[in-house]
C-alpha cells in the first residue's frame, strides 16, 4: 500500500540533507519487528534500531499495551511538587539495574537533556560541598552528548560546534581521541592495547593547565558512538576512574547509546567494571517508543545536595532544575514494559550472542574490500571506515546509506563510517543481509 497522503513542504529535517532529501525521500509509515514498511509500499531492514533506540524490535506489544493503559488512568501529571507512580516505579527499576551505589534517577526526556543534566548536577553539587570553583568540563575529541549548549561544548565533532563560536561554554577542554588507526584498525570484541599511555596528556597536560581544584567533572561515552563506534582502550576507564578519584573530579558516563544492552550487559559501566559518579541514559530505556532520558546519580551527589540544605527550611528547593515532562507517567509505564521485556526474552544476553555473529560477518565480508581501512566490532554493533573521497569528506558513505536503503537495509552514514546496530532480536539471516547488502555496496562504491 502506497501512502502518499502528505506534503513534504513544512517538516524541517534534523541531521539530514534537506535539499537533496526531497529528491530522494525515506518515509516510514509502519513498522514490525526488524522490518518499515516505507510510503511506497517497500520493506527495509531496520540495520541501526532506529538510531540505537528499538532493541526490543518494533511494535512490541507488552510496551504497546502498558502505554495504552496508562493513557487510560494517569495521563499526565505535574512534575513539581508532586510525582506519579509509574515515575517511582521506573526510578526504582532502573535504579536495580545500574551498578554500585548509582542509586538516585533524575528524569528528563532525551540524551541531550540528560548531557546538560549531568554537568548542571556536578556544578550544584561542587557548590554544595563549598567548592564552587570547579567549573571546567572536560570532554573528548570526537565525542557526542547531544545538541544542548552544555552537552555541545564537551561534545567534540567538529561539524556539530564550528558554528557556534562563543556561545559555547568557555571553561572547557577535550581529551584525545580513543582510535589508532595503525595499530587497531580491525578489533572484535577486544579491548585495543595501547603502547603509549593515552591517558597521560591528562594529568601531565589539560589538569596543571587548569588546575585540577578546578575542574568539575570528566564525561565521555565508555565507547564511542556518534562518532562511529571508537573503542576504549584496555583500562582506559578504570584509569579515567582512578585519576577522577585522586583529584575530586566526577566522571559522568554518557551511556545513551551503550546503556540497556548493547554490549550484552546492563550498561557499558558493568561491561568494563568501571562505577561512574553519573550514568546518563534515553533511547533504550523506552525502547525508543516514547521519549525518556536520565541521569542516575550515585548516593553521595545527591546526599550533597541534602547536606549542603541541612540548615535550610521545609520549603527550600536542593536542586533548581527539571522539566515539564520529567518522569511523564506514560514515558514511565513503556520503561517498566520496556525493561521487563527485556529482561523476561533475556535480549541482553541475546544482545552479546548476536554482537558475535555480527563481528564475525563483518570482518570475514567487509575487510579487504576497495577502500576499507578499518572495522571495529563490539558488543551488537560494528562500524566500517573507508577512506573518503578527495575534496568531499562524508560522501562516500552516505552514497553507501543511499545504495543500502534502496536494496532495503538501512545503515548509519557517521563520517566515513558506516554503523551497523541492530535491534537484539536480529537472527543470522538478518545479519546475513545486512553485511551482504553493505558488502555490495561498498564494492559498488570503490
Ligand atoms: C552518547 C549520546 N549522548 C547524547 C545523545 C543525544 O541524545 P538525544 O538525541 O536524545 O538528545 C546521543 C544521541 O545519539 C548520544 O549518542
Amino acid at each position: 500500500m502506497a501512502f502518499n497522503d502528505f506534503s513534504m513542504d513544512n517538516q524541517w529535517l534534523p541531521f539530514t540533507p534537506n535539499r537533496h532529501f526531497r529528491q530522494d525521500p525515506r518515509v516510514f509509515v509502519a513498522a514490525e519487528g526488524m522490518h518499515f514498511t516505507t510510503h511506497d509500499g517497500r520493506k527495509v531492514l531496520d540495520g541501526i534500531s532506529s538510531l540505537w533506540c528499538v532493541g526490543a524490535g518494533h511494535n512490541r506489544k507488552p510496551i504497546n499495551e502498558a502505554i495504552k493503559k496508562q493513557l487510560d488512568t494517569l495521563d499526565y501529571a505535574t512534575a513539581f511538587n508532586a510525582s506519579n507512580d509509574q515515575a517511582f516505579k521506573a526510578a526504582q527499576m532502573i535504579a536495580h539495574m545500574a551498578p554500585g551505589d548509582l542509586n538516585k534517577v533524575m528524569f528528563c526526556n532525551s540524551g541531550s537533556e540528560a548531557a546538560d543534566t549531568s554537568m548542571k548536577v556536578a556544578l550544584a553539587y561542587h557548590r554544595a560541598r563549598g567548592e564552587g570553583h570547579r567549573n571546567v568540563f572536560i570532554g573528548r575529541e570526537r565525542g557526542y552528548h547531544g545538541v544542548g549548549f552544555g552537552g555541545m561544548s564537551v561534545g567534540g565533532i567538529p561539524a556539530n560546534r564550528k558554528v557556534y563560536g562563543t556561545a559555547l561554554l568557555p571553561r572547557v577542554d577535550h581529551l584525545r581521541f580513543i582510535h589508532d588507526p595503525v595499530n587497531h584498525a580491525y578489533i572484535h570484541n577486544q579491548e585495543p592495547v595501547w603502547q603509549d599511555d593515552i591517558l597521560a596528556e591528562l594529568e601531565t597536560r589539560i589538569l596543571p593547565l587548569h588546575d585540577p581544584s578546578n575542574i568539575a567533572a570528566v564525561i565521555v561515552e565508555p565507547v564511542a558512538g556518534s562518532a562511529g563506534w571508537y573503542l576504549p582502550p584496555q583500562g582506559y576507564l578504570k584509569r579515567l576512574r582512578e585519576i577522577c578519584d585522586k583529584h575530586g573530579i566526577l566522571l559522568i558516563f554518557d551511556e545513551v547509546i551503550t546503556g540497556f544492552g548493547r554490549l550484552g550487559t546492563n550498561f557499558a559501566a558493568d561491561y568494563y567494571g568501571v562505577v561512574p559518579d553519573m550514568l546518563n541514559f534515553a533511547k533504550c530505556v523506552t525502547n525508543g517508543v516514547i521519549p525518556l532520558g536520565g541521569v542516575i546519580c550515585r548516593e553521595h551527589i545527591y546526599q550533597a545536595f541534602l547536606d549542603g540544605n541541612a540548615k535550610s527550611p521545609d520549603h527550600a528547593i536542593e536542586f533548581f532544575h527539571g522539566y515539564t515532562y520529567s518522569g511523564h507517567p506514560v514515558a514511565c509505564a513503556a520503561a517498566i514494559a520496556t525493561l521487563n521485556l527485556f529482561k523476561e526474552d533475556n535480549l541482553f544476553e541475546r544482545a552479546g550472542q548476536m554482537g558475535r555473529v555480527l563481528g564475525d560477518a563483518m570482518h570475514s565480508a567487509l575487510k579487504g574490500l576497495p577502500n576499507v581501512v578499518s572495522i571495529r566490532t563490539m558488543g551488537l554493533a560494528g562500524a566500517v571506515e573507508m577512506t573518503p573521497i578527495a575534496g568531499a569528506p562524508g560522501k562516500r558513505g552516505y552514497g553507501i546509506f543511499l545504495d543500502c536503503y534502496h536494496q532495503g537495509v538501512l545503515v548509519r552514514p557517521a563520517g566515513e563510517n558506516i554503523v551497523l546496530c541492530p535491534p537484539y532480536i536480529v537472527d543470522k539471516a538478518q545479519i546475513d543481509q545486512l553485511v551482504g547488502t553493505l558488502a555490495a555496496s561498498i564494492k559498488k562504491h570503490a
